[in-house]
């Protein structure tokens, strides 16, 4: 599951898509958690598609990681500034990759 301290426990090593990277990160094999608001392990996420199907205000879009062992596409929290914390992402993905933290 993802690591509810990442923020004390990763290094924010850049940005896609306009949301935080938290490392590490080292492509194909590992792109880190990505958003800090909504956050996805992406090298947790198997690309179950739950969370995009679900989230009632469309916080996710998928993005491409070709050549991830997990999944060659990922949800990106692309919206997280949109989210109202209703926590279905986290309790719908089967890998627990989403971590919200209402603030
Ligand atoms: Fe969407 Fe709710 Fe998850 Fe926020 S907590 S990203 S609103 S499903
Ligand atoms: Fe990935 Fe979990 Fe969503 S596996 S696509 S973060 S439901």
């Amino acid at each position: 599951a993802i690591d509810p301290q990442f923020e004390t426990n990763r290094e924010k090593v850049g940005e896609e898509n306009g949301v935080a990277v938290w490392g590490p990160v080292d492509p194909p094999e590992k792109h880190g958690i990505h958003g800090t608001h909504v956050a996805v392990d992406f090298d947790i996420c198997l690309a179950d598609g739950a969370c995009l199907e679900d989230c009632p205000v469309d916080v996710f879009t998928w993005v491409d990681t070709p050549g991830h062992p997990e999944s060659d596409i990922k949800a990106e929290p692309t919206h997280e500034d949109q989210c109202i914390d209703c926590m279905l992402c986290v309790d719908v993905c089967p890998v627990d990759a989403i971590d919200v933290d209402p603030g």
